[in-house]
């Protein structure tokens, strides 16, 4: 298999303008009245080129837009890339972000070999370097991805790597820079990762594949250990939900399970976080079979485990102080002979009961298991990702992740995880009402509510599995891809939850238990 775009990102000691770079990257504001001083210097060696593209109105500095110019010989670079910013008192690190996604797109469509991105140098010093870099750097990594490993006929293609640099020609803030950068490499790199491992079709991607990639992960990380349950070890472990979602197909189930341990011997005293991600490798539906049309999206079904092993990625080499588990339950959800079928009684992990009424809701069948096993492991706090409910796309459409838990601290860390990181979740509840709406007459409970609140209900079934202990679920159901390319990236998985889980991961350093 062909190898997805290879990225070199660094810092570099350079003037702007004698930068040597196929692409020099500078941002602009639209709302910037005169011209910044970096700006202004490129315009003066460029006989006025910024000026002119600006009063011709072709170029006005909007968020999404940028505008290519031709240097001469008074500049190093080939070009300039200038990069719209938007207003500036409304930018933040996603405005950075996008602005280094979008240069490294427009880099990779015209197959420049390097691009230099002096894009900080606009912000003046509104924002903190160092967050700065991690941005632009995850930016970087964003915009520069696409999925086209099993394209054989690539003349129009992509070169296969891209030499980034930021530039700069201080020091102390280069310092700053590089701090950030080595931050947002890393998260750059984990969120391609899992866009690969998610955009990867159900035929290749199977449950025993996503396996083996955990346990590459831990094999070349000396903080990871992974252990996988096969289906009789799942049997033994009566781990019923998973069996029975995985029953119609012939890519077999298997339970993950990656462990980071921190460095340090005091790892008893940290908290122990439990990333629980939903990893169905197709969704048909099962029995209860879902419509033909779009069916093949369902292969990004395991977006939520995949991010799990995103961010434990990322976790491993970030090295916080802090006890990780990810756990991903991975099953293919089929209709078959052998398949589970609505009216089945399944005894999950857990020792409830739960009455099958509709085998398409089957994410909750597997995270419920899932759920268990990190009670069972006494996690101090669970966060679960799955791409659980179409009506959780109903609901906040393509832009937002649903967020929803039975503690209002972690509710509120993981909001502020999230506008640190730019995966935007917007809060749903998840409280005893639509619990109710699942009371069997034969078992502890159904596996589905009532017509409405789809996504509260699905929520509200997890509850039931977490107990006492602190539990948040994020509904990635309407954030898993992108279903056109877009100004900042190409078309397909998103990986969102990587940037969002490992924020909030990385952050819970101080928090002793
Ligand atoms: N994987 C789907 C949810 C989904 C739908 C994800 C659309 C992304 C886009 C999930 O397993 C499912 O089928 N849920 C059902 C639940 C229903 C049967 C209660 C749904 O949303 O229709
Ligand atoms: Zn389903
Ligand atoms: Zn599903």
């Amino acid at each position: 298999m062909k190898n997805i775009i290879n990225i070199e990102l660094r810092t570099q000691k350079v003037d702007f303008s004698k930068c040597k770079t196929d692409i020099l990257a500078a941002g602009l504001f639209s709302d910037a009245g005169e011209l910044d001083k970096l700006n202004k210097e490129l315009n003066k060696k460029l006989d006025g080129a910024i000026d002119r593209l600006i009063k011709l109105g072709d170029f006005k500095g909007k968020e999404g837009t940028n505008a290519i110019i031709y240097s001469n010989n008074e500049i190093g670079a080939k070009r300039i890339l200038l990069v719209g910013l938007g207003e500036k008192k409304k930018s933040t690190l996603d405005t950075a972000r996008n602005a280094a996604a979008n240069a490294a797109k427009t880099s990779v469509e015209l197959k420049a070999k390097t691009m230099s991105l002096a894009l900080h140098n606009a912000f003046g010093g509104r924002l903190d370097l160092s967050a700065m870099a991690r941005a632009l750097g995850e930016g970087i990594y964003f915009g520069s991805y696409r999925y086209d490993e099993f394209i054989t006929e690539n003349e129009n293609g992509r070169l296969d790597s891209l030499k980034v640099s930021l530039i700069d020609p201080d020091s102390t803030k280069l310092k700053k820079l590089q701090k950030g950068l080595s931050i947002g490499i890393v998260i750059g790199k984990a969120q391609s990762y899992a866009r690969t491992l998610a955009n990867r079709p159900a035929n290749v991607a199977t449950p025993a594949v996503l396996a083996a990639a955990a346990k590459e992960l831990a094999r070349g990380s000396k903080r990871l250990s992974c252990t996988v349950f096969d289906e009789k070890q799942m049997a033994a472990k009566r781990m019923g939900g998973v069996l029975a979602v995985g029953s119609g197909s012939q890519n077999k189930p298997r339970f993950i399970i990656l462990k980071y341990n921190p460095p340090g011997k005091a790892a008893n005293k940290l908290p122990t976080v439990a990333l629980v991600g939903k990893a169905i490798t197709f969704d048909s539906g099962g029995i209860s079979i879902k419509p033909s049309a779009n069916m093949e999206e369902m292969k990004l079904d395991k977006t939520g485990g995949i991010a799990v092993l995103g961010t434990m990625k990322a976790i491993a080499e970030l090295a916080p102080p802090v006890n990780v588990y990810g756990i991903v339950p991975s099953a293919e959800n089929m209709p078959s002979g052998t398949s589970y079928r609505p009216g089945d009684i399944i005894n999950t992990f857990s020792g409830k009961t739960v009455e099958v009424q509709n085998t398409d809701a089957e994410g909750r069948m597997i995270l419920c298991d899932a759920i268990s096993y990190a009670v069972k492991q006494k996690c101090d706090i669970i966060i679960d990702i799955a791409t659980l409910t179409g009506a959780c796309v109903v609901a906040l459409g393509k832009y937002m992740a649903g967020l929803m838990g039975n503690d209002e601290t972690l509710i509120k860390d993981l909001q502020k995880a999230s506008d640190a990181c730019g995966e935007k979740v917007w809060p749903m509840p998840s409280s005893e009402e639509y619990a109710k709406e699942m009371k069997s007459k034969i078992a502890d409970l159904k596996n589905i509510g009532g017509r409405w609140g789809g996504a509260c209900t699905a929520a509200a079934f997890l509850k039931q599995f977490a107990g006492d202990t602190k539990w948040a679920h994020l509904d990635i159901a309407g954030v898993w891809n992108f279903e056109k390319a877009t100004e900042f990236t190409s078309e397909g998985a998103s990986a969102f939850g990587v940037r969002l889980l490992t924020t909030y991961v990385v952050g819970l350093k101080n928090k002793k238990k």
